[in-house]
């Protein structure tokens, strides 16, 4: 039996939402369904809701000190979940995962120093490199039996004495793909012997579909933890993103120290008074509730999946092996990524994220939220093929 609600349409248009309100400016209509930006279009859960409102009533906002539940929530969380014990003092903070990204590169590369990352991924990755001044390389991902795989040949080859980083999805946006250990072996035998170190953007561990487990990268080895970065966030498991409150955990005093001063130097450390008791009921209370989240939403993958298999052949998807997003291979459909962008605004009327702004790999493909109620994804996905069709001669 269901505790929660998934069903419920909420409306979001007019809230300030990015997904809901940016809408005309990325496709140019409010004609569409939002299935763009990675929040989920549930209500954000009532102990986090309780633990916000309860901090609200406190009637002063003033400078707040990160209480030590914070630290003890992250650690307990990683260790129940993920398997993954770490010491309390290893966690600190970020005002979100991309800003994680970005002070670990500030405090351990220089400018000029080249960092690798796997496309098709997340496009802040690309902005965090370069933005930051520091060179991209990238060592492209490559789909075999329909699913990524990292090619540690090329990355060997593009290694050299200026590269410092690598900073990887784990598990994988926009594939879906959940590293196994032996993947993460390999590449952290590679970090190993070329003295480089690890970043592993990890939002998206807790929703792993299919009785798949995810690894978190430095739970490999101590060796291995010495040299990674992991980003974790309860706002994305919880949708409550808006709270912009993220762990980060450094197993290395050096790196730590190093961290925590770029974040003091730019004084985000601090973070907001709403986010730290929002974390700390997410992660001390959230599991029945992340249960029935990730049933929902496996049941929104299945049939969509289903419905593509059976009656979209055109479009193959990539199995999300974790995450709420489909990684959508529309080359079938014989279009240009333009026209690609056309038809799913104007002639199917959904709002999707471009394969292509994941990197030139991307190109070809689309991406799906389906973090919303079912009703949703049924209209959705009778849209869609409703617009193939009418393309079929
Ligand atoms: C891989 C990845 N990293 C980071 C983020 C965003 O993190 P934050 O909002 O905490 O900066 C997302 C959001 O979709 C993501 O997919």
């Amino acid at each position: 039996m269901s505790t929660y609600d998934f069903d419920e349409v909420i409306e979001r248009f007019g809230t300030g939402s990015e997904k809901y309100d940016l809408c005309n400016e990325m496709f140019g209509t409010t004609n569409v369904i939002p299935m763009w930006v990675a929040d989920m279009d549930f209500r954000t859960p009532d102990f986090i809701v309780n633990a916000v409102t309860h901090r609200m009533e406190d009637p002063i906002f003033g400078y707040t000190l990160r209480e030590e539940a914070f630290f003890t929530a992250v650690a307990n969380w990683m260790a129940r979940r993920h398997g993954w014990k770490i010491e309390e003092e290893w966690v600190t903070f970020s005002p979100g995962v991309v800003s994680a990204l970005s002070i670990s590169i500030l405090a351990l590369t220089k400018p000029g120093d080249k960092i690798v990352v796997q496309p098709p991924v997340y496009s802040p990755f690309y902005a965090a490199v370069e933005g930051n001044d520091r060179t991209l390389i990238k060592n492209p991902l490559i789909i075999k039996a329909g699913r990524y795989h990292m090619d540690l040949d090329h990355l060997k080859s593009v290694i050299d004495d200026q590269t410092r980083m690598i900073m990887i999805s784990n598990p994988h946006n926009p594939g879906g793909t959940v590293w196994t250990p032996e993947e993460l072996k390999a590449l952290g035998d590679i970090c190993i012997e070329h003295d480089l170190l690890l970043i592993s953007d990890e939002i998206h561990s807790d929703l792993v579909n299919f009785g798949l487990v995810h690894t978190p990268a430095a739970s490999i080895s101590p060796e291995l933890a010495r040299r990674t970065v992991t980003c974790v966030s309860s706002s994305k498991t919880f949708n409550a993103a808006g709270l912009a409150t993220s762990g980060v955990i450094i197993p290395d005093e050096t790196f730590r120290t190093l961290y925590n001063k770029r974040l003091s130097a730019i004084h985000v450390g601090f973070g907001n008074i709403f986010g730290n008791p929002a974390l700390v009921a997410a992660y001390n209370q959230g599991e029945a509730w992340l249960e029935e989240l990730k049933a929902y939403i496996g049941k929104n993958l299945d049939y969509a999946m289903d419905l593509f298999t059976s009656r979209i052949p055109e479009i193959k998807v990539m199995k999300p092996e974790a995450s709420y997003l489909l990684w959508l291979d529309c080359r079938g459909l014989g279009l240009n990524q333009e026209e690609l962008r056309t038809f799913m605004v104007k002639e199917a009327g959904l709002g999707l994220n471009d394969g292509a702004s994941y990197g030139e790999e991307g190109a070809g493909f689309m991406r799906i939220n389906l973090a919303c109620p079912f009703s949703v994804v049924e209209k959705a996905m009778a849209q869609l093929e409703e617009a193939v069709k009418r393309r079929r001669p």
